[in-house]
C-alpha cells in the first residue's frame, strides 16, 4: 500500500500491546461473536479467539468482507463483541474529508473515528461490549459533541487507557475505551501509557474531556530529581545581551543553541545554528564584549553541567563535564555533584513518560512537550 492510500484509507495498524489491552477488557464470558468493521488484516479478530468472526474493511485487498463499513447495510445484525482501531480521518484536509455530515450524527468536521464509534454501538448487542482506538480529538471537538451525548445514553464506558506518546505511525495522540453496552454508569478503571500502567479507578467526570485531565496522577511523594539537581534557564536579559558578542571568528566558549542538543550528543560545530536571526556554523561567546552583569552569569554558567533542550518529543540532554559551553536562551541548565546520575534518570523512558504525562500538550507539535526547571525538578527518582 503506497503512502497516499495508506493516509486516504486511515491504515495505520495497532501495536499487539494494545489490540491485546483491549480485547482483555471487551471480551466477556459467554461472547461468541465479535465484529471489526475496520479490520485490516485481522489483528482484533484473531487476538479475541472468538469462534464467530466478522471482519469489514474498505482496502480492496482485504481477505475479509471487503465493504465500506458505514455505507453497508447491516440489517439487524448485532454482536457481542465490536472491536478494532477504526480510520482516523481527519475532515478538515481535502484528502481524507468524506466532503459533508456525517450520517452517524455530529458535524461535518466529526473525524471519521467518530462515525465508527456509533456504528460499533448499533452493532453491539445489550450486554455486549465495544472496544475501539480513537484519537483524543474526539474527546472535546464540538463536532463530535452530540455522538458523545448518543454514546452515553447507550453504553457505561468500563475502561480507558490513553497515551500522550506516539503509539504507532499515525501523528495523532489516541486513547482506547471499553464500552458494556445498556450497562450502568459505575467507576471508570483506567492504563496510562506505552506500558499500560494501572491508574486508580475514577469515577465517571462530567465531560469525556476530563477523563484525562482529571486522571492526572498525584505528585510523586518520593526522591525526585530537583533533590540532587538544580534547573535553570535564561530569558530575554542573556538573550538580547549575548546579541553584538556572538560570532563564528570570535575567541571564547561556544554557544549551545536547542537545536544542537541531541540525547547524548551536542552537534556544535557539526551543524548549522541560528541565534538572533542569524545564521551561524559554530558559534562562540566574546565573553568580554559582555556587560559585567552578564560576565558574572557567563561565570556561573561555565562549570561542569549538563545542558537540556526546551522543546522536545524525547528529553534531550548532554554533559558538559569541563564546563566550557555556554547556553543560549532557552536551553535549560542543570548543575549537580552528581551530573552522571541526573543523565541516566533524564535518558530514562519512566523520566519520558512522566513529563509526556505532566505537560501533555505544552510543546509546538504534535506529541512535542515544553520541559521547564519545575518540570524537570520534579521527575521521580524511584
Ligand atoms: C487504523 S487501520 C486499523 C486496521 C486494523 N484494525 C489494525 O488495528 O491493525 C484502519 C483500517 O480501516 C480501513 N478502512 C478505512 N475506511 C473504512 C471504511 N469506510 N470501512 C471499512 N474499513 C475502512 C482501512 O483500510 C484500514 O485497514
Amino acid at each position: 500500500m503506497n503512502q497516499q492510500t495508506r493516509k486516504r484509507l486511515g491504515a495505520f495498524y495497532t501495536p499487539p500491546e494494545l489490540v491485546n489491552a483491549i480485547v482483555r477488557e471487551a471480551v466477556f464470558d459467554g461472547a461468541l461473536s465479535v465484529l471489526d468493521p475496520a479490520c485490516g488484516d485481522g489483528r482484533f479478530l484473531r487476538a479475541t479467539g472468538l469462534n464467530e468472526q466478522v471482519g469489514v474493511d474498505l482496502d480492496a485487498a482485504t481477505s475479509f468482507i471487503h465493504d465500506d463499513a458505514l455505507a453497508r447495510e447491516w440489517g439487524d445484525t448485532q454482536f457481542d463483541v465490536v472491536v478494532g482501531n477504526p480510520p482516523f480521518l481527519n475532515q478538515l484536509a481535502s484528502s481524507t474529508t468524506r466532503g459533508g455530515r456525517s450520517r452517524f450524527g455530529g458535524g461535518p468536521y466529526a473525524d471519521a473515528a467518530a462515525e465508527f464509534l456509533m456504528l460499533a454501538m448499533r452493532l453491539c448487542r445489550p450486554g455486549g461490549r465495544v472496544g475501539l482506538v480513537l484519537p483524543q480529538s474526539l474527546l472535546s471537538t464540538r463536532d463530535t459533541a452530540s455522538i458523545r451525548e448518543a454514546v452515553d445514553s447507550m453504553a457505561a464506558l468500563r475502561w480507558m487507557w490513553w497515551s500522550n506518546t506516539r503509539m504507532f505511525d499515525a501523528n495523532v495522540r489516541v486513547w482506547a475505551g471499553v464500552w458494556e453496552v445498556g450497562g450502568q454508569q459505575n467507576g471508570v478503571r483506567r492504563a496510562y501509557g506505552p506500558d499500560f500502567s494501572e491508574l486508580p479507578t475514577t469515577p465517571r467526570p462530567a465531560t469525556w474531556s476530563g477523563l484525562l485531565t482529571d486522571a492526572a496522577p498525584a505528585p510523586h511523594a518520593g526522591p525526585v530529581l530537583g533533590d540532587i539537581a538544580t534547573f535553570s534557564v535564561d530569558f530575554r536579559e542573556q538573550y538580547y545581551g549575548l546579541i553584538g558578542a556572538v560570532g563564528d571568528n570570535v575567541d571564547g566558549p561556544p554557544l549551545v543553541t536547542s537545536g544542537l542538543i541531541e540525547p547524548g550528543r551536542c552537534l556544535w560545530g557539526e551543524r548549522p545554528v541560528r541565534f538572533a536571526k542569524q545564521r551561524y556554523a559554530a558559534p562562540r561567546v566574546a565573553v568580554d564584549r559582555l556587560s559585567p552583569r552578564l560576565q558574572r552569569w557567563a561565570a556561573a554558567r561555565l562549570v561542569p553541567k549538563l545542558l537540556i533542550a526546551n522543546q522536545t518529543r524525547v528529553i534531550e540532554a548532554v554533559h558538559d563535564p569541563h564546563g566550557e559551553w555556554l547556553p543560549s536562551v532557552p536551553v535549560i541548565t542543570a548543575v549537580s555533584d552528581d551530573c552522571e546520575t541526573v543523565l541516566r534518570v533524564l535518558n530514562n523512558r519512566a523520566a519520558n513518560e512522566w513529563v509526556h504525562h505532566q505537560a501533555a500538550g505544552s510543546g509546538l507539535g504534535a506529541g512535542t512537550v515544553r520541559l521547564s526547571p519545575t518540570l524537570l525538578a520534579g521527575i521521580p527518582l524511584r
